[in-house]
Formats: C-alpha cells, structure tokens, sequence
C-alpha cells in the first residue's frame, strides 16, 4: 500500500464520551477483531484501565479498510490517546504521530471540559478535526444542542459533524470514509535515510523494553543498525511490526507508518527509551535532523510508601520496582521514617495517577503497605537568592530555622477548566472560591458553563473534583494545566505525641487550613492510637503555634494479671504473643504505637 493511502488518527474526547467503544467498533468494522469478541475494549490493556473504565496509556492499532469509493485497500493507523488529564505528555505525543483526529462528543452531555482542553492541544499540533456526536441512541441525546456547542466552542463546520452510537453501531459506515477523505496522508520518503520518532515505550516480561514509534523518513528492518540521538545509544533492530491489534510481525516498516520495533540485545532500561527521541541509521547522524523531543512531564503530587512490616521490604520493593518500570512518569527515591521505618518517596503527574499506582499496588499487596497523604512540592527561596524545591514535609526547614524567616514560598498553581451546567453555577463558584482561586473568565455556551480558574495544585490532591461533583449531581468536569509557582503563605504542620513530632504525617498547608486540619489531626489520631501507661498528649502545630491537642489518659494493661501464677506454660504462651505483637509495634519518643494506628489514621 502506497503511503498515500496511509492515514494516521486519533480520537480526542472528553473522558466516557465513549472512545474506547468507539474504537473497538472501528475494529471490528476493518475485520481487525471479530463481533461480539468477548474482549472488548482491546485497546485498554492494563488491568488497572479494564477496571476502572478509562484509558491510562496510549494503545495503538492498525487497521486494513477498503474504501467503498475506489475499492482500494487504506493502511489506517489509529492512536487511542488516553482521556485523563494526569496523562496530557501521553495525549501530546500521541498527537505528534497523526495526521487528524475525530473530535468526539456525547450527545447527552455535549462539549465537556476535556472536550475543550484536548480540543486546543489538538488544535495546536495542526490536526484535521472531524466533529462526531456519538451516542444518538440514548433518549436523553440532544444532538443539535451538542452541533451547536461544537460550532461556537471551535468554529468547526456543523454540517461535516457525523452522527453516531458507537453503542448500537449507528451511522459507522460513514466515520472511515470522512477520515480518508478528510484527513491528510503523511508525507514521507522511504529511499531517505532513517529519520524515526519514539511516541512510546513499555516493558515486555519476555522481550524487554518495546518502543511503538513514528517512521518519517526511510525504513527499518529487522538487523538494521540505528542510533539514538538523545543517548548516543546504539542499536540492532530485532523484530519490527504493527500492532493488530496485536503484535504482528512485518518484514519492514517504513515512512507514513507507525509501527513497533525492539532490539537484540535489548535496551537495558525503560529509561533508555526516551518519548520524543529520534532514531536514524548508523552512520546517517549528520544528514538526518532530529525532532525537538517532547518536554519531560513533572510530578506534581507525591507520597510515600512504607511496608507494613519492615520484613516485607524487599518484596515491596521489587513490585514498587515493577511498577515503575511500566510508568516512567512516576518518579522514585528512598525514603525512612522515624515512626514508619524505610520507604519510598514516589511522585506523580497528578492525584487520577497516584490514585491508580496506589490500587496496583494495593492489588499485590493488600493492607501491608502505608501510603502517606499526598502532597504537592513547596519552593523556598532564600534571601540570598537561592532556591529549593522540596517534595517531602519532613525535609521543610523547622520555623526556627533562621533561614526561613526571610524566605518567601512558593506553591504550584494550575489553570483549571471547569465545565457544568449553568443551575450549578452559585455553588461552584463558593467551592472555587473557597480553594483560594482566581477568576480568569466565564463564557456560556446556552445552558452549559465553562469557567476558568487559576487554582492551588495542593485543591486537586484535597478532592476538588470530587467537592466539584458533589455540588453539581456529578455533572461538573474539570481539567488543567500546570501554571507556574504562587507567593503563598505556606507553614508546616507537625503531628506532636508528648512532643515528638511524627515524621510521616508532616505536612505543609496554607495558613488559613492549619486550625481546621490540625483539629481534625489531633481527634483522629486519637481514635486510633491504643491507651498507654502514661498521659499522651496528642498536638497539632503549625509553624510556632500549637493549633489543636488532645489528651489520652492512661492505661493499665496487663496480660498476665488474670493467670493462676502456677500456670506456666500459658504464661509463656501469652508473653511469646505478646513479643509477636511488638514487631509491629513503632515508638515515636517514649510512645509505643502500633503500625496499624498509623495505617488506620491514613487511610481516609
Ligand atoms: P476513557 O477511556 O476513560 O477515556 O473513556 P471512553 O471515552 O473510552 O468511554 P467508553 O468507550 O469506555 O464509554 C463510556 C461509557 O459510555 C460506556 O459505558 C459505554 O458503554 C457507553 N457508550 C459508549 N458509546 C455509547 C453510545 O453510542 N450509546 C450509549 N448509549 N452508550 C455508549
């Protein structure tokens, strides 16, 4: 097949406005996987994204159409583009790899906040947009409300919108012509020398690391040597293919196509895999001009992870490991705790993303792992001009340190989209307001809302869309982008047991928060902390001032008071259960607490 009748597309969509079904209809209409295959939804292949219903990585497929029209046989390539804003790098790329896009919108609930973020980040890559309102079969579709948000949000032709239920299956037959017709073939030339994009990469139990890359120029082959321009790392090409929708092996890919390929030997790391890298032959380094490459994502949102039992290490380590590998945007370090003992620090694009390594995890491991509150980073910067970006409360300078005194803080901030329905707008106004957001603008869309908002990270890790949700029957949505750093005035909250701070539980809030939180601190932990010999005095600071304290009266508690003294063996019996029990037993000063306190005071 001529590479003019290659066509590369994605699908941009608010998150359940029905991509993934969609896609999985566009599959089975190629022949690519039979109806009424149980295994729906092909594309989302984590666990993880069967689970919850959405997609978290970029999944590819390649399909074979004959287009009614000339007959002839088209090479499509679609990019199923994850719907979640954690993943905005993984949209970007994916974007970066097609000519086109399908913009596709639910008829019930028209143009959503994703709608309009995806819509821009689509947009700016140059895509050709076809409109498509997909689920005209529900009796709540208002198709001709959803045409007409469409024409004023982006100024797309309503009467080149399709219209179809991805569900039933209605109106597909016209959605691969439009893109045949509408979007762009790539431009390529395969007598070139390699110029080749890396769009993503993931690890493979029995081949290693995989890389799903962009063929611009040229071609690749199985035993070609090629070298990457980002590492210097050079390479021999193992085995090349497409996927569809499986890996199906290929004698060679070349320009127009979007393929996969690994190495033998293999790259060592997922990390030598680098998004945005470019590939070329060997020897071809100065002729072929490499891409820009991508901007590397950031982690926003950050835990830290501690076996229950500190004999569990290890193991938690290796799956923490594993996980990691799978997900290079989750950064990873070494961590201890005085009251939890070694951990991991682990970062995050966002709280969505957190939330799902955090179930992985869980999955394996069940209850033996802790995981901390998730916070945001906090940049110091010093008199002296110095910064300092810190992502872990426990290393905030204390308030008597003298350098923090002439400091200024800085906290991240991100523009938020919000769309919803005008009815709802009093409501979440107060909860925007109340997150210390700003205003940046208002437009009506008939009776849908959307708002933007300069809004405090830290309000995404504190529930906002949930609050969002709550106050609007579900219908809010939201998305965002990281805007920068705010002056903000920060100050650190410790947790004190007869005043020793515990380490794990450090956190660094607005000072308007630290009476509420601290409240809420002091009485929770009071909940779950056993009776001691002694009083425990259970307080809350925030910076100098103790904010909130609880007391906790002593106890006596004495397993053997009850036994006949002459009963030795089951005396020896109950003080061995009770050796037992002290391995899981942390001291935090002169206090003995047990981990499943802690456990328990995390968890929500
Ligand atoms: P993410 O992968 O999370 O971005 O979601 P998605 O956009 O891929 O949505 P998905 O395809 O998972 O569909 C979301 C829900 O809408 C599912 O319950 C689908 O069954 C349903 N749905 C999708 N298309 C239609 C349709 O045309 N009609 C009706 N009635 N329901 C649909």
């Amino acid at each position: 097949i001529p590479i003019e009748r290659y066509r590369n597309f994605c699908i941009v969509a608010h998150i359940d406005h029905g991509k993934s079904t969609l896609s999985d209809r566009l599959l089975e209409h190629t022949g690519t996987i039979s109806a009424g295959d149980a295994n729906k939804q092909v594309l989302d292949k984590l666990d993880v994204e069967r689970e919850r219903g959405i997609t978290v990585k970029a999944q590819t497929c390649t399909m074979i159409y004959k287009n009614p029209k000339d007959g002839l046989d088209y090479l499509l390539h679609l990019v199923d583009t994850p719907g979640h804003v954690d993943f905005r790098a993984e949209v970007t790329r994916s974007y970066a790899s097609c000519g086109g896009a399908l913009l596709l919108v639910d008829a019930s609930q028209g143009v959503q906040a994703q709608t309009v973020a995806n819509f821009h980040l689509a947009f700016a890559e140059g895509l050709t947009l076809i409109p498509v309102v997909n689920k005209i079969d529900m009796a709540s579709a208002d198709v001709e409300r959803a045409l007409d948000q469409i024409e004023r949000a982006f100024e797309l032709e309503p009467s080149k919108a399709l219209r179809v239920s991805a569900k039933t299956g209605l109106g597909i037959e016209k959605i691969l012509p439009a893109v045949i017709e509408e979007i762009p073939h790539p431009v390529g030339d395969a007598s070139k020398p390699l110029r080749m994009l890396l769009v993503d990469s993931w690890y493979d139990t029995f081949r290693g690391v995989i890389c799903l890359v962009r063929v611009f120029d040229g071609q690749l082959k199985a035993g070609d040597k090629i070298v990457s321009f980002a590492t210097g790392n050079q390479y021999t090409v193992g085995e090349v293919g497409i996927q569809y929708p499986n890996q199906v092996p290929q004698t060679l890919i070349r320009a127009g196509q979007v393929g996969y390929v690994f190495f033998n030997p293999g790259m060592k790391k997922i990390q030598d895999a680098k998004i945005g890298d470019t590939f070329t032959n060997l020897g071809c380094e100065n002729v072929v001009e490499p891409y820009p490459g991508f901007e590397e994502p950031k982690p926003m949102v950050f835990v830290a992870a501690f076996p229950t039992d500190q004999s569990n290490y290890t193991k938690l380590s290796d799956s923490i490991g594993q996980l990691v590998l799978n997900d290079r945007s989750v950064t990873l370090q070494k961590d201890s705790s005085d009251a939890l003992g070694a951990g991991w620090r682990l970062g995050f694009l966002g709280s969505l993303h957190c939330s799902v390594f955090q179930d992985r995890l869980r999955q394996e491991h069940g209850a033996d792992v802790i995981i901390t509150e998730p916070s945001v980073p906090t940049k110091i910067v010093y008199s002296d001009g110095e910064e300092d970006i810190i992502t872990n409360p426990a290393q905030f300078p204390e308030y008597d340190h003298h350098r923090l005194r002439s400091a200024t803080l800085y906290e991240p901030v991100v523009k938020a989209t919000i769309a919803l329905p005008e009815d709802y707008y009093g409501r979440v106004i107060e909860i925007l307001e109340a997150t210390r957001g700003t205003n940046e603008g208002v437009e009506f869309f008939g009776n849908q809302v959307i708002m933007k908002y300069e809004i405090p990270a830290a309000s995404l890790v504190d529930d906002l869309f949930g609050k969002l949700k709550g106050a609007t029957k579900g219908y809010a949505t939201l998305d965002y982008e990281d805007a920068g750093w705010r002056e903000s005035d920060l100050v650190k909250m410790n947790l004190l047991v007869n005043k020793e701070p515990v380490d794990a539980i450090a956190r660094i809030v607005h000072r308007s928060q630290a009476v509420r939180l601290g409240r809420a601190w002091v009485v929770k932990f009071k909940e779950h902390v056993s009776r001691q010999m002694f009083e425990v005095v259970i307080q809350a600071q925030a910076g100098r001032q103790i904010v909130a304290r609880e007391t906790l009266k002593p106890f006596r508690k004495d397993v053997l008071a009850k036994l006949h003294a002459s009963d030795i063996s089951r005396r020896r019996k109950l003080l061995e259960k009770q050796k037992e029990g002290r391995k899981r037993l942390r001291a935090v000063g002169n206090v003995v607490i047990e981990q499943e306190s802690f456990q328990k005071f995390l968890s929500k």
